[in-house]
This record gives C-alpha cells, structure tokens and sequence, in this order.
C-alpha cells in the first residue's frame, strides 16, 4: 500500500476556516446543536468548531451497520445516540466523508422525527463516486470524485486516523 496525499494540513486549515466562518454567519443567534458523527468526523470537528465565534451545542453519535436478511447493503442502527434534545434547535449534522449517502441519510431522518427547526449537513469531503441516495450537502470541505481516503480522522482498518493531512490508499501492483 502506498499513501498519495491529496490535501495537506494548511489548505485543511483554510478551509475549515472558511466553513468555520460560513456557519457562524448562517446560524448567528439561532440556537445550534453541532453533532459529530463518530469516529471518522472526531478530527475535523475539534478543528471546525473551534473555527466557530458562535456557541454550539456539542453532542456525538455512532452508528453501525450490520448485514440483515431484507436488504442486500445492511442496516444501520446507532451504537451510541445523542444524549441532548434536537427540539426546536438546528442541528449540523458533521461529517467526515458522505460516500454513499446512507449514514447521513439515515441520521437526518431520524433527527428530523425528533422536532428540530432544522436539519443541515457540513462535511469535510463529499465523495461521489459510490453515491446511492440523493443528499444535500450544506456545508462542503472537499469534493472528490473516487478512490479511498484516509488521514485526519478516516481510517483504513483503524490506521492512520493520526495523519494531519489526507490522503489517497493506492493498493499494491
Ligand atoms: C464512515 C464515515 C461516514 C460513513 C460514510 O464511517 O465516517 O460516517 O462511513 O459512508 P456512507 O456515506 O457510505 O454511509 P465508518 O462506518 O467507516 O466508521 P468510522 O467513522 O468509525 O470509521
């Protein structure tokens, strides 16, 4: 295996900055519930929410998939659910990657069932190659096309989480 880096730690940085700036703006004095999709966003939402002038709310999920006998892709569920009330607040859903949308989709609508004012979604790399429900991305870091991504939060087999950058896994020969 061999690691090509596609985004390093500053344009990481000036982005998130962006993002950062964007957010606050969007949701200056509406009361805001940041959501951390667990484990893969934990990195870049540490980086984003400090790039934030505003108060969110800070919560985390986690969700799983496990392969049942009625749908062919499995069927997710939460590992760990979110521990203060959505009711009225707006929500921004964080993630690191939206590969093929279903994570994220099935996270907005059970969010969406629980009362919020409002459901939006920030990640860091929307990548579209694998994509099999339709999603709106909010709030985008990095868009891109194919391959796998690792670093700065994502993993291969829990590896490489730690690297500052990002990176495409490039199989051997
Ligand atoms: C990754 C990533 C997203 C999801 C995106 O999580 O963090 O949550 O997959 O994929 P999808 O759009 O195809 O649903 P993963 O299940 O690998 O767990 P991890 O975050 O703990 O690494």
């Amino acid at each position: 295996m061999k690691l090509e880096k596609i985004f390093g730690p500053d344009l990481i940085r000036n982005k998130i900055h962006r993002l950062g700036a964007q957010i606050s703006r969007d949701f200056k004095d509406r009361p805001l519930v940041a959501v951390c999709v667990l484990k893969g966003a934990f990195v870049f939402y540490a980086d984003l929410i400090r790039s934030l002038s505003i108060e969110p709310e800070i919560d985390f999920v986690r969700m799983s998939s496990y392969a049942d006998n009625t749908t062919s892709t499995g069927k997710i569920v939460f590992s760990k659910d979110m521990e203060i009330s959505v009711k009225d607040k707006n929500v921004l859903i964080v993630e690191d990657i939206v590969d093929t949308g279903r994570s994220v989709s099935y996270l907005s609508r059970v969010l969406e069932e629980r009362g919020p004012k409002s459901v939006s979604l920030c990640a860091l790399i929307d990548k579209q190659e694998r994509r099999e429900v339709l999603i709106r991305v909010d709030y985008t870091g990095f868009v891109v096309q194919k391959g796998f991504i690792v670093g700065y939060g994502l993993d291969y087999a829990e590896k490489y989480r730690n690297l500052p950058g990002i990176f495409q896994l490039i199989p051997d020969e």
